[in-house]
């Protein structure tokens, strides 16, 4: 990617940042930075940011050459195959998270911004738990971390950039057969929740990148949005 690369010891959010460019005028741009001090995550949680890759994509509408909901799992896929070729085991928890031996190493956060009806620009944030970090309480059991040099780290970064930019050359079937091969809900039960509240078996993704759900009252539906977990019994 040839696009300007703006690197930052500390900020709010890389996405917030990445916002203000954008309606300054910005179309394209990456953005890192080394600690977040209000790091974002989807549903309007907080992302620990203390360490590891915070870094956000800016991308023009017009560089995203399929429907726009399924920026989200193809920026996924390049990230997990990113961290695949590292050397780690991850898999996808639909539809944001990357998963290490049960434990979330990283999420994605996409986001349009719009003047009005029209849509400016998209940032695409993502964040990598590498090197030690001192997880609070509530993410302890949870939240895990990829034990990376700073060599390797910055090679992740690159290699990020490199993977999304793959994806949106990519042909969408190879990029959904990606996704099922990696994802670490697909034939598990589930609960979900955020747009639809249930429980039932996910049992595939659409051609959006939706997941497709059998649920317990024997109904075939699609998530998607919201949040789902996979239920332990
Ligand atoms: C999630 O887990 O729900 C998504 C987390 C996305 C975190 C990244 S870190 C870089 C970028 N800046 C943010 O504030 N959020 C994203």
């Amino acid at each position: 990617m040839h696009t300007p690369i703006h690197h930052y010891e500390i900020l709010p959010s890389t996405n917030a940042e990445a916002k203000k460019m954008i309606l300054n005028g910005a179309r394209e741009g990456i953005l890192l930075a080394e600690h977040q001090t209000a790091g974002r995550g989807r549903l309007g949680r907080s992302f620990f940011s203390e360490n590891g890759i915070f870094m956000s994509v800016i991308i023009a509408p017009e560089k995203i050459p399929f429907d726009t909901g399924f920026l989200t799992s193809a920026v996924a896929a390049a990230v997990c195959r990113a961290i695949t070729e590292k050397g780690f085991d991850v898999g996808i928890k639909w539809v944001n998270d990357i998963y290490l031996d049960g434990k979330k190493i990283c999420g994605i956060l996409a986001e349009a911004v719009s003047m009005g009806a029209e849509t400016l620009a998209y940032v695409v944030g993502i964040g990598i738990n590498v090197g030690e970090s001192d997880f609070p309480e509530e993410i302890r059991d949870i939240a895990a971390t990829l034990l990376l040099n700073e060599k390797e780290k910055e090679k992740l970064f690159f290699s990020v950039l490199e993977n999304i930019e793959k994806v949106l050359a990519e042909n969408k079937k190879t990029i959904l057969s990606y996704l099922k091969e990696k994802s670490i809900v697909l034939g598990k039960d589930i609960r979900f929740f955020g747009v639809k509240d249930g429980e039932g078996r996910a049992i595939d993704l659409d051609e959006n990148g939706g997941l497709v759900v059998l649920t317990d009252a024997n109904e075939k539906i699609i998530l998607t949005g919201g949040e789902i977990s996979v239920r332990v019994r």
